[in-house]
């Protein structure tokens, strides 16, 4: 065995590798050269006053951050109605979720999500020495019964990504509500509303209700709102997000932090992010249309789409996506094939500008259908 195997801590030893080798130069170049529609990035970037923001913070990059992002802290808790100690800002919302998963799991407990949601919950309650169960999906959104079944004693976290990452289905919230009316007193649940932006525009025009997420949280519920500026916001990039929830917990999970985590460029993006109302106004409605087109696009070509509330399509492809990825990405396109959640015939597209969703769909076109690829190896 190797040198450190028996001196890393267990979980160290027991997680599975996300050690890829470093890319070549040359792959890197390709790479940047690609559309890139495998993270649901946001094609326009951030908005003009949060580069401007982030241009004047650069002089004073020299000094240490704001440790506790108090001036974000008080603009996010102004914002949502909120006291500032409900509010915690981290290097993205994957930063919370690793805090939540330390503060709260332990070995021999456990957290509970749904198969194939976002990949970080096992990743974060994994480096906690705890076990994450999966419950089984039904159709491809989550199954509420089956989660609540999953809960034992030894559950700390629920995890439920609304809308859900990679099928981009919503729960509405009345089922929400339902739900976090049975979760019983000794479980925390965390809704993961990254993409919240977009599911409120996409509600709005469908006319249903998507989140009362933070009425759960000034009811003083064991719930623990996770948003970030890396999606709708454009700032994937700078790594920040933020939990709104219990003052006590949340104050828990600051002691864990790493110290100085939020860098003084990204606060300052942050803060000015927040104002630029017509920047999101743009992203989101160029999302709705688009959604709309790239799904009929897709459909006329015969692939299933699953309606969307996020800035992704979940679309399964009837045969192995990883090619498929891979010969998308020889036309230029970057695509998430989705065998690592259990789902290797399908891919998730993020949702681009017209101009990139026009040149996906030609790429698929020029690949063709199943069939026809079927029939062309034979
Ligand atoms: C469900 C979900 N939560 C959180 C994140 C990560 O957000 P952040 O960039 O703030 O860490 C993502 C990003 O893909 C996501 O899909």
């Amino acid at each position: 065995m190797s040198r450190f195997f028996d001196l890393v801590s267990k979980p160290a030893r027991d997680m599975g590798t996300t050690n890829v080798p470093g890319a070549t130069p040359a792959a890197l170049e390709r790479r940047s050269q690609l559309i890139k529609l495998d993270s649901n990035e946001n094609p326009f970037g951030p908005s003009p006053r949060a580069i401007d923001a982030m241009r004047s913070a650069l002089a004073a990059a020299g000094s240490y951050p704001d440790d506790d992002c108090s001036s974000l802290r008080l603009k996010l808790a102004t914002h949502h109605g909120l006291p500032p100690e409900q509010v915690l800002v981290t290097a993205g919302s994957t930063a919370l979720l690793s805090l939540l998963c330390q503060t709260l799991l332990a070995p021999g407990l456990n957290a509970v999500t749904s198969e194939r949601s976002f990949i970080v919950y096992s990743m974060a309650a994994q480096a906690a020495g705890a076990h994450l169960i999966e419950a089984p999906m039904r159709d491809d959104s989550f199954d509420l019964e089956a989660i609540l079944a999953a809960i034992d004693s030894n559950t700390r976290i629920i995890f439920l990504a609304n809308p859900n990452n990679p099928t981009g289905t919503v729960l509405e919230a009345a089922v929400v509500e339902r739900f976090v009316a049975q979760v019983p007193g000794h479980v925390v649940v965390v809704l993961d509303e990254a993409y919240y932006e977009f599911a409120q525009h996409f509600a709005t025009l469908r006319a249903v209700s998507y989140s009362k997420s933070l009425d759960y949280v000034r009811q003083g519920a064991s719930v623990v709102v996770l948003r970030t500026f890396s999606k709708a916001h454009g700032l994937a990039g700078l790594r920040v997000g933020y939990g709104l929830g219990p003052a006590e917990l949340l104050g828990y999970c600051a002691r864990m932090r790493n110290t100085f985590s939020v860098s003084s460029v990204a606060q300052a993006a942050a803060l000015a992010a927040l104002d630029d109302r017509n920047h999101i106004q743009r992203v989101v409605e160029n999302n709705t249309i688009q959604s709309r087109d790239l799904s009929q696009g897709l459909s006329a070509l015969g692939y299933r789409v699953v309606p969307t509330s996020a800035n992704f399509l979940f679309c399964d492809l009837g045969e192995e996506a990883t090619a498929v990825a891979d010969r998308l990405q020889d036309e230029g396109v970057a695509v998430r094939p989705l065998g690592p959640w259990g789902a290797p015939h399908c891919i998730r597209v993020t949702i681009g500008t017209p101009e990139q969703n026009q040149t996906f769909l030609s790429a698929m076109r020029r690949l063709g259908s199943p069939v026809e690829r079927v029939r062309s190896r034979a």
